[in-house]
């Protein structure tokens, strides 16, 4: 029997999420490292969401590249008294392209919750930003057999009042909780189930088409080693990488398993 070959519509998206590591000097040597390995790996796109003040920098080393640069967070004002928030104009004005919204990071230590998850987003989305926006169970979810209940009810609740059309402008990242920064990955077969969960909801809320369409990525410990078997999944568009997007080669063979 031949095996089944799964044909993917939808393009593959690798984004690395480098948090709080690399300043401005490293990024730009970072970079001057990545483009050259990344080069002519066209058949993805790839992203690196690098802290605010990196962003300047890597967009400058990034240009005229196949590497786009994103934030990972953006305040839901225009401007005003937000001590130590940045805005979405910031974000464009030093040519960021994406921004990750939602990161179980913020939620579990800086007290985001979906309400401020969706304003953000809604901002974002509204200054011609792409988002990607993070969802994901806890560890005593998996546990209860929850997941698929918190997972939809946060994808519900994080892009209420989006509209189909601004939804084309939207990655959501599938991050267990349990699974970052831990060494422990989902399952290939929990990730697409989730992944595919995920999809279920979109169809729900904008019709097939748009489910068809979204790009839904896996994220969560996923590094050179398991990047191939979870990208094969069908409900798996790409990955949102931790540690593995912090070492150039990880980072490049990554990318080469979306191919
Ligand atoms: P790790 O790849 O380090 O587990 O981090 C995943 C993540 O949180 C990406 O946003």
């Amino acid at each position: 029997m031949p095996s089944l070959l799964i044909i993917k519509m939808r393009r593959y998206v690798i984004a690395g999420n480098w948090k709080m590591n690399q300043t401005p000097t490293e990024t730009r040597s970072f970079i001057k490292t990545l483009a050259p390995l990344v080069k002519g790996k066209d058949n993805c796109d790839i992203v690196l969401c690098v802290p605010f003040v990196d962003i300047w920098v890597a967009a400058e080393e990034a240009a005229g590249s196949n590497i786009h640069i994103g934030g990972q967070n953006v305040h839901f004002e225009e401007k005003g008294a937000f001590t130590g928030e940045i805005s979405a104009n910031m974000l464009r004005d030093v040519n960021a392209e994406y921004v990750i919204i939602g990161h179980s990071e913020r939620r579990q230590y800086f007290g985001e919750t979906d309400e401020t998850v969706n304003k953000r987003l809604k901002t974002a989305l509204a200054h011609g930003l792409k988002v990607i926006l993070c969802v994901g169970e806890m560890l005593d979810a998996r546990q209860a057999g929850i997941t698929e209940e918190i997972v939809s009810m946060q994808v519900k609740l994080d892009l209420a009042g989006v509209s189909a059309d601004e939804l084309k402008n939207v990655i959501i990242a599938y991050e267990p909780v349990w699974a970052i920064g831990t060494g422990l990955t989902a399952t290939p077969e929990q990730a697409d189930e989730t992944c595919g969960t995920i999809r279920a909801v979109i169809a729900k809320l904008y019709g097939k088409a748009a489910a068809d369409e979204i790009i839904i990525q896996y994220g969560g410990s996923m590094n050179d080693k398991n990047a191939a078997d979870l990208l094969a999944k069908e409900n798996i568009d790409g990955g949102l990488i931790g540690g593995a997007s912090l070492k150039p080669d990880a980072f490049t063979a990554i990318v080469s398993a979306a191919q």
